[in-house]
């Protein structure tokens, strides 16, 4: 784990931080916005969407991971994830992550306060990962 995210992605951490905006969190209010890279360079973002039916909660990591993959994306260079405070993935987002490669860089910000960062690889951040 690294404090200080790689200077190459901070228009990636700008630009979850702007998605952040779009959540969709009426019952926690805890907004989350992503931005995935991928390695030809595309970005998808995405948020938290909520539901009052709380299990239905979809993060907004794998709402991310679901746009880009769904538009033909499946080898990705990194994602940023912004919060306040700072989050790290949650665990189910963490096998999300690592199941398009160990060595993504995963980068979660403090949306309100951009010196608070932390930086990891997928599979720092889930080792012994589930595998079929
Ligand atoms: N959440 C995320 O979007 N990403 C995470 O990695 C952890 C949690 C969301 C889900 C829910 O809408 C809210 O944060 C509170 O748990």
């Amino acid at each position: 784990m690294s404090q200080t995210p790689d200077s190459q992605y901070t228009e990636l951490l700008s630009t979850a931080i702007e998605a952040r905006q779009k959540a969709y969190a009426p019952y926690s209010k805890f907004l989350v916005g992503a931005a995935l890279l991928t390695k030809n360079g595309t970005v998808f973002t995405g948020c938290n969407v909520e539901n009052t039916s709380y299990g239905l909660c979809i993060c907004a990591e794998r709402t991310a991971i679901c746009k880009a993959v769904s538009e033909g994306h499946q080898e990705f260079e990194a994602i940023a994830v912004a919060a306040h405070p700072l989050a790290s993935p949650c665990g189910a987002c963490r096998q999300f992550i690592v199941e398009f490669g160990k060595k993504i860089t995963v980068i979660s910000v403090d949306a309100e306060d951009t010196s608070k960062s932390k930086q990891w690889t997928s599979e720092e951040l889930i080792p012994e990962n589930f595998k079929f």
